[in-house]
């Protein structure tokens, strides 16, 4: 894939042919990108389409043709609830309205509770500032400033997320504008869990091959300089430095926690003997916030909205209480990483936790922590559905009669589903059916079907719902709500999920009142490429500078 200026343009595909991806999270059963894209752009040879044979709205009869992610046809006739023969027990439209009423007092965030979760919020971000070790760590990245726009080069991108492995050559063009060329890699479950030197080598090994394959002049008497975006809590003592706090997104490689990643990574570059010098460590989210104002100067804030959950922005110097003996100009500002995720972790006191998300917690690699990612990211998100699905099956409130092991398997619906769900432009609800049918050979009445989409849209609703909090919680305390303020937002959620920045600008708009619309949010630039190579570019601007040297 390349891209120019922001904007993606199909490109080679530049896969390493040696590496065969195995099943991307051994609970999920396809690539939750894929499978929205390819539903509804229909593009690919490996969707899961849905193609009506009759109308649904001459035919009471539900038929159709789906095309599975393996490129499978799929023909499937069903029936409305009301036709039923009555083999198979379902359940009925009346009861599965009770069930939705229970589960929407359940998961409605109203106005006014999202109020007092934005001032727990605020306070516990000003906390973070003032103090280390707080539940918000609030990190200071080292990155000093805002981007001019004239930074220019060719760096190299690693970008270390929550699902794939991208290496990127970004060329800053200045002007605003830059290119990208880059090789995606799916990372698999081993790989999230075998040591942490393992991973960090097959980093480095990526790198070696992209240099090898696209930079036939960079050597070791003309090394390249590598962005590395490391999405996970890091405290950083300088710039190219970061102890790793705890893993989050289901990552557990042992032996990286409590060290330095960024010296991790150095020893792999070494052992690969690797043409490259990593000069910045990175969060996506820092990475967003200066990619935008690269191009959008006046974004205030970013927001990663995808399999994790967390935002970034610029905090005065003299903001910052527990920087005072670091000798710096107060004038100057810094980008926070904040790792809002972890928001309320400590005592459970302002999220309205439900019992599926206390559930994924205490059934989670990690117990007690992220409590505010864990309700809203997309890693979560189906997983809290099934849960609800499972707690009415167990209830015989539906499937009775029908072998359920697929959808009893944790983690076994993706995110993705509900998406798809909640787009499904039929009647009948011919996606929901092909969803149920393939991948977990249930079938489906229309009322359950029509509780499932609302039930999706109660999921996703809140989760937007509580990413506004986070938002209007910066906003307040950094007082932008009269001048208004734009926030770069990324991420599969934010991207792909039907109507995400909608209910988000509502969620505003319900938390701060009518000023709520001075807060936009759009589609932030490729952070973790782009926002890499520039604070790269801005850094050793600032070293050659003479300016905070050791940082
Ligand atoms: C998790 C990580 C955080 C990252 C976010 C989005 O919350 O801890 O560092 O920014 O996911 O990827």
């Amino acid at each position: 894939m390349s891209v120019t200026g922001g904007t993606w343009h199909p490109g080679p595909n530049l896969e390493l042919p040696h590496y065969a991806p195995r099943d991307p999270m051994a609970h999920t059963p396809i690539n939750e990108d894929d499978i929205i894209d390819q539903v509804k752009h229909g593009h690919g040879h490996s969707s899961l389409k849905v193609t009506p044979i009759h109308s649904p709205s001459t035919s009471r009869r539900g038929s159709g043709v789906i095309t599975t992610p393996t490129g499978e046809k799929v023909t499937f006739h069903t029936r409305t609830a009301e036709e039923r023969d009555g083999t198979l027990p379902h359940a009925t439209a009346k009861s599965m309205a009770d069930h939705l009423e229970k589960y929407t007092n359940l998961f409605t965030l109203s106005p006014q509770r999202m109020r007092m979760i934005v001032d727990a919020f605020e306070e516990t971000l000003d906390k973070g500032l003032q103090e280390w070790e707080q539940v918000i760590p609030m990190f200071p990245t080292w990155v000093f400033g805002t981007p001019k726009g004239t930074e220019s080069g060719d760096y190299l991108a690693l970008d270390l997320g929550g699902t794939n492995l991208r290496v990127c050559l970004v060329s800053l063009l200045g002007g605003c504008k830059f290119e990208i060329t880059q090789t995606k890699y799916r990372l698999t479950e081993e790989q999230k869990q075998e040591d942490g030197c393992k991973l960090f080598d097959f980093c480095a090994e990526c790198i070696k091959e992209f240099i090898d394959t696209h930079l036939p002049n960079v050597t070791h008497d003309n090394p390249i300089v590598i962005g590395f975006t490391f999405s996970y809590p890091c405290l950083q003592e300088r710039i190219d430095h970061g102890i790793l706090i705890r893993w989050t997104k289901g990552f557990g490689a042992p032996n990286v926690e409590g060290h330095d990643v960024g010296e991790m990574f150095k020893e792999s570059l070494k052992k690969f003997n690797v043409p490259a010098v990593m000069t910045a460590l990175l969060n996506d989210t820092t990475g967003a916030l200066i990619a935008s104002q690269y191009v959008r100067p006046k974004t205030k804030i970013a927001v990663i909205l995808g399999t994790g959950c967390n935002a970034a922005y610029s905090e005065d110097i003299k903001s910052i209480g527990k920087l005072k003996d670091k000798n710096l100009d107060p004038d100057d500002v810094v980008a926070i990483n904040c790792e809002w995720g972890a928001f309320d972790s400590d005592f459970h006191q302002h999220l309205p936790r439900t019992k599926y998300d206390i559930h994924i917690d205490e059934h989670s690699n990690k117990p007690g922590e992220q409590a505010f990612e864990k309700m809203i990211s997309g890693r979560y998100l189906g997983e809290i559905f099934r849960l609800v699905i499972m707690e009415l099956v167990d209830e015989g409130a539906m499937f009775l009669g029908q072998n359920t092991y697929k959808l009893e398997a944790p983690y076994s619906l993706d995110t993705a589903f509900l998406s798809l769900m909640e787009s499904d432009p039929t009647d009948e609800l011919l996606t929901i059916i092909g969803i149920f049918n393939h991948f977990y050979g249930l079938e489906t009445t229309l009322a359950e079907r029509q509780f499932f989409r609302a039930l999706a849209r109660l999921i996703g609703r809140r989760a937007a719902r509580l990413a506004a909090c986070g938002i209007a919680a910066i906003v307040r305390k950094k007082g932008y709500l009269e001048e208004g303020c734009e926030v770069g937002a990324d991420g599969s959620l934010y991207n792909k999920y039907p109507g995400f920045a909608q209910r988000i600008h509502q969620g505003l708009v319900d938390v701060l009142g009518a000023k709520g619309k001075n807060i936009t949010t759009y589609h932030a630039e490729d952070g973790s490429g782009a926002g890499a190579a520039i604070i790269a570019a801005m850094t050793k601007a600032r070293k050659d500078a003479g300016k905070y040297p050791n940082l």
